[in-house]
């Protein structure tokens, strides 16, 4: 054989983090012959410097704070401090366990793995080094990175998730730029560790896409937890000295820390790999694809974060399997953005799927809302956790959006998915069995209580 025919492929995937390697994967179950390429490391963002790790930290946070709280459920311990090295390696040890797996996954799946850095070179030629992987099929899945604003330089005491995640001490104060995920998410781990934090967000409130309701009841936690934030608040500058960061907002007030955390949102990763060379728009450094992930260009898709929507890993996994499924003639269903589950984990964590009750409003003519309180649920207040679960449902129809707040509530977030995808009636759920005590029972006695059968339920 030809080195020119070995290097011709049912499908070319560019980039091996959550979406790519999806794609790979289900590809080669299908019997398609694919290639993966990658220049960093296979896992991308959500396994080396994304979801992974920062879930790691955000446990470390957690013993940490049980250990400063022992006494309040009668054991004594002490918090004394946190050793970043030792935190640093517990992190990098779980992500290179699952990093070992994934190799081993690729490699024994009949996938070509080409490592290095790609471009496309028309609409169906990838070029590595001194290879053209040609595909019947190319699959984009080239990522994101942290984004940071025109005028603010990255660098010395002001940085991305990419920095902070390999922070060697733990900064006295931090300020972080941007309420949303990452945003909260890092304030909740600095505290944790004995940070003073201040968070600036822009929008009304923190985590601005969540239904308002639980945003407002964030911010009540994070009050308690002495995490400041200001909310409404525009960033207008940085400057930093040896010893210090200044940030300045809009208003005039200037904020002094050891460190400035940049988390105002991720950009596509789109720019000079040859896409709009090849024929492929590129809009604003998304690639616009149609519901089946196709680009303008056939035989073209796009998966994961360079798609326009949530930036989120599963999101990828699902587009990914999606476009493999396609390309094999399956024809699978399309997958339906409200019904991918979000989850944060800062303290308290948030967890939601489906429509917030102002998209409902704007959707459908009436509406009905419930909110279980956490005060009603034996293994909440066993942890000592404060919350609630907030169903919308259409007027005498099925759920069409899941709120959460509270200690471990992400863990709840299984069926909550499968209520709204499956749209479920709360009379359904409610007929159903939730074991007790969990916290996962909340969800049951809320649809209990929305179908008209209250049981731990104050009016
Ligand atoms: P984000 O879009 O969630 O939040 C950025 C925040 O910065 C917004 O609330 C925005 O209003 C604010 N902002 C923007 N410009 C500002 C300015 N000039 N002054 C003040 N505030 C400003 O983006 P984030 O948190 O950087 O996360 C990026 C992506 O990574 C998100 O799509 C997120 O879903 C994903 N991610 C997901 C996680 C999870 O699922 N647990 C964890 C971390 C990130």
């Amino acid at each position: 054989m030809s080195a020119e025919a070995a290097d011709d492929y049912d499908v070319v995937i560019l980039g091996g983090g959550s979406g790519g390697y999806a794609c790979a994967l289900r590809s080669a179950q299908l019997g398609l012959k694919v290639a993966l390429v990658e220049k960093g490391k296979l896992g991308g963002t959500c396994l080396h410097r994304g979801c992974i790790p920062t879930k790691a930290l955000l446990h470390a946070a957690e013993v940490a704070d049980v250990a400063r709280d022992g006494a309040r459920f009668g054991v004594k311990s002490t918090f004394e401090s946190v050793d970043m090295a030792a935190v640093h390696s517990y992190k990098d040890g779980v992500v290179s366990r699952l990093h070992k797996g994934l190799q081993g996954l690729v490699s024994s799946a009949q996938v070509d793995y080409v490592e290095g850095a790609g471009a496309l070179d028309g609409p169906h030629t990838v070029v590595v080094g001194d290879r053209r992987l040609t595909g019947r099929n190319v699959v984009l899945a080239t990522g994101s990175h942290a984004r940071s604003l025109p005028g603010l330089e990255i660098g010395g005491r002001i940085m991305t998730s990419d920095q902070a995640l390999v922070l060697d001490h733990v900064p006295a104060r931090v300020v972080v730029l941007g309420g949303g995920v990452i945003g909260v998410e890092f304030a909740s781990v600095f505290k944790s560790f004995g940070a003073e934090v201040t968070i600036v967000e822009a929008l009304p409130h923190l985590v601005p896409a969540e239904d308002e309701a639980i945003s407002k009841q964030l911010e009540r936690s994070f009050r308690k937890r002495k995490i400041v934030f200001k909310t409404g608040a525009r960033f207008a500058g940085a400057t930093q000295a040896d010893d210090v960061v200044t940030v300045s907002l809009e208003s005039g007030e200037t904020l002094s820390a050891d460190l400035l955390l940049v988390a105002v949102g991720r950009g596509p990763v789109t720019e000079g790999l040859g896409y709009e060379a090849a024929g492929v728009t590129v809009e604003r450094g998304f690639v616009p694809t149609d519901e089946r992930l196709r680009t303008n260009v056939a035989g073209v898709y796009a998966v994961g974060d360079i798609v326009t929507g949530l930036q989120l890993a599963h999101r990828g996994f699902a587009q990914g399997i999606f476009v493999a499924e396609e390309i094999a003639g399956l024809s699978p269903a399309v997958i339906k953005e409200s019904g991918i589950p979000r989850v944060t984990y800062c303290d308290p964590e948030v967890a939601s799927v489906g429509l917030t009750e102002a998209q409902a409003r704007e959707s459908f003519e009436e509406v009905e809302t419930y909110e279980y309180n956490l005060g009603g649920n034996g293994k909440s207040q066993i942890l000592g956790t404060q919350g609630f679960i907030k169903l919308v449902r259409r007027k005498d129809g099925p759920v069409v959006g899941v709120h959460m707040i509270g200690a471990r509530v992400g863990e709840q977030i299984g069926e909550a998915q499968l209520i709204v995808n499956w749209e479920a009636h709360p009379e359904d759920v409610a007929g159903l069995v939730h074991a007790h005590p969990t916290q996962n029972e909340a969800l049951g006695e809320a649809h209990l209580a929305l179908s008209g059968k209250p049981l731990h339920a104050h009016a």
